[in-house]
């Protein structure tokens, strides 16, 4: 069953959402060359921290961090590191979920470390777009396979890959909630959306091949099988009647 939210529970997805934006402030500056993504993440539970809120990813089936902080061929999942140090040219993407009085939001942004190939800043942009394609099908008597189609056309149409492993989720009281929120499927087919459901719609978008392998040391960080790089764009949507309304942004 997927939840519906109403008056006072959007009231706290709203300023939980509020207060993501809050620490997405703070990152675009410490995004330079030289500093570790370790560093990154501990402003970032600082800034958590500081607002009354939680990062629910720290602790999430051991996961050491409020952020993942994935580089170039990582997809997904980067554990913050005092040795990945941030270099010009690589685009580096944060992935946050925060909780502020039992409410969650989760969103990510892919950044460019200094002056990056014109490749990477296409990557970048399409990601984006694929996001903006697909929420733009979202509305009361949609279906979820609207969205993902969208988003799979998009990134498909510009040479690019969709990782089928990985996918969006929904989101409120808990940072995951039914249903899954594919970037790849059939236009017609899926979910009905009602008014209230919330959503995180999280494009995950690799330069060619699809493939993504999962490191053998960590068990958590996601990397393109060929190596290439990877941008990924997320936000927390809530629907409506007449479309959908962006809480991370
Ligand atoms: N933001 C990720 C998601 O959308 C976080 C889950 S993985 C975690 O599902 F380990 F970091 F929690
Ligand atoms: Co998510």
């Amino acid at each position: 069953m997927i939840p519906i939210y109403k008056g006072k529970d959007i009231e706290g997805l709203k300023r939980a959402g509020s207060a993501l934006k809050e620490v997405f402030k703070i990152v675009e500056p410490l995004i330079k060359e030289g500093i570790s993504t370790y560093e990154i993440n501990a402003e970032i539970e600082k800034k958590i921290t500081s607002l009354g809120a939680t990062g629910p990813c720290k602790g999430y089936y051991g996961f050491p961090a409020m952020a993942c902080i994935s580089i170039d061929d990582e997809l997904i999942h980067g554990i913050p590191s005092l040795m990945k140090v941030l270099r010009r040219g690589q685009i580096v993407s944060v992935d946050i979920v925060l909780k502020l009085n039992g409410y969650c939001a989760d969103a990510t942004r892919t950044y460019a470390v200094g002056e990056i190939s014109e490749e990477k800043q296409k990557l970048i942009e399409i990601t984006k777009r694929c996001f903006y394609n697909g929420i733009s099908k979202l509305k009361e008597g949609a279906r979820l396979g609207d969205l993902s189609s969208a988003i799979q056309l998009t990134a498909e149409l510009n040479g690019y890959g969709v990782c089928r492993s990985f996918t969006g989720h929904g989101i409120g009281r808990e940072m995951h909630e039914p249903p899954e929120v594919r970037n790849f499927g059939q236009s017609g087919t899926g979910e009905l959306l009602k008014s209230g459901m919330c959503l995180a719609v999280e494009p995950m978008i690799t330069m060619r091949d699809w493939r993504v392998n999962v490191d053998k040391t960590d068990g958590w960080t996601v990397r393109t099988s060929d190596a290439l790089p990877s941008a990924h764009y997320e936000n927390t949507v809530l629907i409506t009647k007449t479309g959908c309304e962006i809480l991370t942004e």
